[in-house]
């Protein structure tokens, strides 16, 4: 049997990552013997999450200790332009009208209003640093939208550089409004104490950096968005903690659509935790995010389906699709409807 890894060579933006990486990386990398040097370093990482390498001694510690930071834009080389945007732009009255919610897996959802803006919140990708392993079976996908936004900066949930996109608000606070969309960003706090059987929150005390507040390491800020689009407001929840500051619910107000980080695992959210929430704010539809999805998520993730979850509220619908469309109407008479996309992923 070959020893050598089967990694394929990776395609970034249209172009293969050619940079080697050599057994002298000035990252703190621990070579394996088992890694061909001739490997780029996207498939070195992919290759070394996959054999838990990134979590190795001191090499681990430094990749997930807070360091200085360096963005390598790539988007200049993305296809397409701002034409759809200047329309909206030009636009002097929108048409009322349905809102649609697309799926893309984990917590990737694409919003596009009735006017036709599009943004997409959280596209996904598998861990840089390989410390956390393999998540992800593709890259996430190229796909069209005029806004793409970030909860916050962790892998499964700031690959912003994937999707063809006019605008990128990473980590947005305060409020933006274009078209006939208005996004509002609430600062906040990660959870920082896994409630379920896989205690990664340890992993932080372990690699030296606090994950909870107030001198938590900067990766555990978190924003929360409220969309408010056709009579609808969304709030996308992302990786926020459970027990937020009263401020915080009272800056939030009612709150039609819930998207919630809630899996088999209880990953981020337990299941007594996102019951408190939805208790709380009494969303008309309530959409889990963050939970196994087979077309996207590997094991490896340690997540796990969120039907258990689904399945024990009054009221749910297992969608056919992944996609969902709903007029404000319509959405103001139901009350805690539980909405599960299941496997089913938009791919491109
Ligand atoms: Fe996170
Ligand atoms: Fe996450």
């Amino acid at each position: 049997m070959s020893t050598e890894p089967d990694v394929k060579p990776l395609v970034y933006n249209g172009r293969a990552d050619t940079e080697s990486i050599s057994s002298s990386s000035d990252d703190g990398a621990v070579q394996s013997p088992l890694i061909d040097t001739r490997l780029s370093r996207r498939s070195f990482f992919a290759a070394a999450g996959a054999m838990g390498i990134g979590a190795m001694g001191a090499g681990g510690a430094s990749i997930l200790a807070s360091k200085s930071a360096s963005a390598q834009s790539t988007d200049w080389t993305q296809p397409g332009n701002n034409n759809h945007v200047i329309e909206l732009q030009e636009a002097s009255s929108f048409p009322g009208g349905e809102v649609k919610i697309d799926f893309f897996g984990h917590c990737a959802i694409k919003i596009t209003s009735p006017s036709g803006a599009t943004i997409l919140f959280d596209p996904w990708r598998d861990d840089p640093s390989g410390a956390w392993g393999l998540w992800f079976k593709n890259e996430f996908p190229e796909t069209l939208v005029d806004i793409t936004m970030s909860t916050h900066t962790h892998f499964d949930h700031d690959a912003i550089h994937r999707p063809q996109s006019t605008m990128v608000l990473d980590r947005m606070v305060g409020n933006f409004e274009f078209a006939d969309l208005k996004i509002t960003g609430f600062a906040d706090k990660h959870a920082c104490i896994a409630p379920g059987w896989y205690k990664w929150t340890n992993a932080l005390k372990e690699f030296g950096v606090e994950g909870c507040p107030p001198n938590n390491i900067g990766h555990m800020d978190m924003v929360v968005y409220l969309v408010e689009t056709g009579g609808i407001r969304t709030l996308i929840w992302g990786d926020n903690r459970a027990d937020p500051a009263e401020g915080f619910w009272d800056a939030i107000g009612q709150v039609d659509v819930l998207t919630l980080p809630v899996d088999g695992s209880e990953h981020i959210l337990g299941y007594g935790q996102a019951d408190a929430i939805v208790e709380r704010l009494k969303p008309k539809i309530v959409i889990p995010t963050h939970y196994l999805a087979e077309s996207t998520t590997y094991t490896l993730s340690t997540l796990a389906p969120a039907d258990d979850w689904v399945k024990a509220q009054k009221s749910y619908s297992m969608l056919d699709s992944a996609s969902l469309s709903l007029a404000a109407e319509e959405v103001s008479a139901m009350d805690r409807e539980f909405m599960y996309f299941g496997g089913n992923v938009q791919t491109t």
